[in-house]
């Protein structure tokens, strides 16, 4: 039988994800789960929030379902270590980058779908009232590349600077002293540009989409956004059905609130897919709703898009929404030919919120708090057993 290698990690991670378990098992989806240690707790403990022995679980049974980690900056990290542990050089590292590193989970999956009756759903003007887009656009977002892939320097070795001199454009700041300067580099691969811009063409065929839009900058990082449109034209080609578009970016954001509804799949680069996929979610209901994949040739980790939520961690019963973190078990189980269970809870989800009876506190806008059930929010569990009640 398949083992999932649950990893709760932090704050409401470790909340959210025994909820999904429950509808996972509700649905009747047979298979074995181990815990992986990930977070906080095993920084402070052993210097590693991913701890080798992870790792190990990862890499033999190839599935993982994430909640959240904590992260925080490296000294205030350091200062939280077991002393025992302090003077030992151990590096905060965030373990849920580390992850996408090491098992090179470089496609990067973010669906942005509008539920009927989310009343957090994004609304326009129109010239006589208001109307509601029906959003539905997935974001493939190239995960271990780009503009985040840890190259980079403040006051960069000598060798580093005189390279960069090379650079015609560099003239410009030849008088900066080197203390002064800062680089991030943004790195792209021939085969990461085709790779994410094939997989967002294959998604787009499987699931009858209409258009995939490439969007960039190419106007301006001609090189790097250059070779990733390059690499979707190329791949384009062998899906003559489906239109290409290319966008700029910062155009994109713009009309991210003008014609939402018209993107079918987006694919970018890793900073890029981060910033486009964080505008659609905030269509669609934002962190409670916001689902991703991360997937690389052996290796797939899903996981809801927000963080740990410290400040939520203790209420009991818990307020948060688990519909983001069910939606990532839904991703895992599509990934691995599950579809009719995912489609029965993507259904089940979309009956509850479609009725408006069984709401979180952040469906109804309120500010968090113990006091949110007595304006009408529903915990946690409530919405998980409104859920399986539907399935
Ligand atoms: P966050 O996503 O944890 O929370 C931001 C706010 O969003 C919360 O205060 C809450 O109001 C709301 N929220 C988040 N999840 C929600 C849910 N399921 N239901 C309802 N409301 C929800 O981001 P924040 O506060 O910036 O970071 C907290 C910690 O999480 C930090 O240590 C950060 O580094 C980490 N983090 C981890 C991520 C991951 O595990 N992939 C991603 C983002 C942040
Ligand atoms: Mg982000």
């Amino acid at each position: 039988m398949r083992t999932i290698v649950t990893l709760p990690g932090d704050g409401i991670g470790k909340i959210v994800l025994p909820e999904s378990i429950k509808v996972l098992d509700a649905v009747g989806f047979e298979t074995k789960y181990i815990n992986g240690d990930i977070g906080w707790e095993f920084w402070q403990k052993e210097g590693n929030a991913l701890p080798q022995r992870t790792i190990d679980l990862l890499t033999e049974h190839k599935l993982g379902l994430f909640g959240a980690i904590t992260s925080k900056p490296k000294d205030a990290a350091s200062r939280e270590l077991d002393p025992a542990l302090m003077e030992a050089g151990y590096v905060y590292f965030s373990p849920i980058v580390a992850l996408r590193q090491h098992f090179d989970l470089d496609i990067c999956i973010r669906p942005c779908k509008a539920f009927e009756g989310n009343p957090l759903n994004f609304i326009r003007r129109t010239s006589d009232g208001f109307e509601e887009p029906e959003v539905n656009t997935v974001i493939f977002r190239q995960n271990t590349e780009g503009l985040y892939s840890g190259v980079e320097w403040t006051d960069p070795p000598a060798e580093v600077r005189a390279a960069f001199n090379t650079h015609p454009k560099m003239k410009k700041f030849a008088d900066v002293p080197n203390e002064d300067l800062a680089i991030s580099t943004r790195i792209v691969t021939r085969n990461g540009c085709h790779r994410i811009s094939k997989k967002a063409f294959e998604y787009a065929n499987k699931f009858g989409y209409k258009s995939v839009t490439v969007c960039e900058k190419p106007n301006v990082l001609r090189e790097t956004s250059g070779m990733m449109v390059e690499e979707a034209r190329k791949v384009a080609k062998d899906y003559p059905n489906i239109e290409l578009w290319e966008t700029n970016i910062d155009a994109q954001m713009m009309w991210l609130t003008k014609n939402p509804e018209i993107y079918g799949v987006i694919v970018s680069e890793n900073m890029f897919g981060d910033i486009v996929s964080d505008g659609f979610a905030g269509l669609v209901g934002g962190l409670g709703f916001a689902c991703s994949a991360n997937i690389g040739r052996e290796v797939a980790v899903f996981e809801p898009t927000h963080g740990s939520a410290p400040k939520y961690e203790k209420l009991d019963p818990p307020i948060v929404n688990p519909i983001a973190m069910f939606l990532s078990a839904c991703m895992m189980l599509d990934h691995i030919g599950e579809t009719e269970k995912a489609a029965i809870i993507k259904n089940a989800i979309s009956e509850i919120i479609k009725e408006g009876k069984v709401r979180t506190y952040d469906m109804m806008k309120l500010k968090g708090g113990p006091d949110v059930f007595e304006k009408g929010a529903c915990t946690t569990y409530e919405m998980t057993e409104a859920v399986i009640g539907k399935l």
